[in-house]
């Protein structure tokens, strides 16, 4: 039998782990699971729209990746930058709004462009917002944030001061961490803003991840009791 949904997340945070043994384990190139990782990425996109997700926020270039090969790196750009070119737009056709988390300056100018052209051409749809993370640190972010707030004069910060300053400031908190491939960390995400968020860890390699791993993720937050520090 299937059960019902009665609790949507509103927001659906994914570190999208698992691309390089997809490839690896069928003998090819890195690259060729970061290209089979956009597909999941599309297919997710259509499941929350589907399920009525509001925010979906995607880890797809962390601070830590520049450590990878220029080769990787190159390959993660150019699929970026086909995804952002190409004709039949999953985000103009389901009126999905772009948006991204991240410091963008380091990327390469044309695709910094096509990233602002489809922000632009996207920022009154609000069926879901997608964010994409490019070079995207969670300390980094509480870094920037809390120095944006001393370059304003504070010399004191609250907790919410933080909140209104992190790149996420525009959203809300995600309720739902997904992180593909069996490993079970954090990797320096969302990491303010995941302080009450619950964390799922499916074994599916990000690639393979597709509406019925979809479902299964969202019965899972079924069952989860958010407490938020208090007592039932
Ligand atoms: C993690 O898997 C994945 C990444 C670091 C990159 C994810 C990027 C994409 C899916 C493409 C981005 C494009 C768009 C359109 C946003 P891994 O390489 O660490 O996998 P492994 O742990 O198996 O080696």
């Amino acid at each position: 039998m299937t059960r019902k949904l009665n609790k949507i997340p509103t927001h659906i945070a994914i570190i999208m782990d698992g691309n390089g043994r997809w490839a690896t384990k069928r003998g090819l190139p890195r690259n060729f699971g970061h290209k089979e990782g956009v597909n999941a990425i599309e297919r997710t996109i259509l499941a929350c729209l589907k399920y009525g997700i509001k925010y979906c926020t995607f880890f797809a270039f962390s601070t830590e990746n520049w450590k990878r090969s220029k080769e990787e790196i190159d390959g993660i750009f150019n699929l970026l930058r086909d995804y952002l070119n190409k004709d039949d737009n999953i985000f103009i056709e389901n009126q999905v709004k772009i948006s991204s988390l991240g410091v963008l300056e380091p990327f390469p100018e044309d695709l910094k462009k096509s990233l602002y052209e489809m922000q632009e051409k996207t920022k009154s749809y609000n069926k879901l917002v997608v964010n994409f993370a490019l070079n995207y640190g969670g300390r980094d972010d509480i870094v920037r944030a809390v120095n944006s707030l001393i370059e304003k004069g504070y010399t004191k910060v609250t907790e919410q001061d933080i909140l209104t300053a992190l790149d996420t400031k525009d959203i809300p908190e995600p309720d739902f961490v997904i992180r593909t491939s069996g490993e079970q960390r954090i990797s320096n995400f969302l990491l303010y803003q995941m302080a009450y968020s619950e964390l799922y860890f499916p074994s599916v390699l990000w690639p393979d991840f597709n509406e019925r791993y979809f479902y299964k993720a969202l019965k899972e937050f079924q069952k989860r009791n958010r407490r938020f520090g208090g007592i039932k």
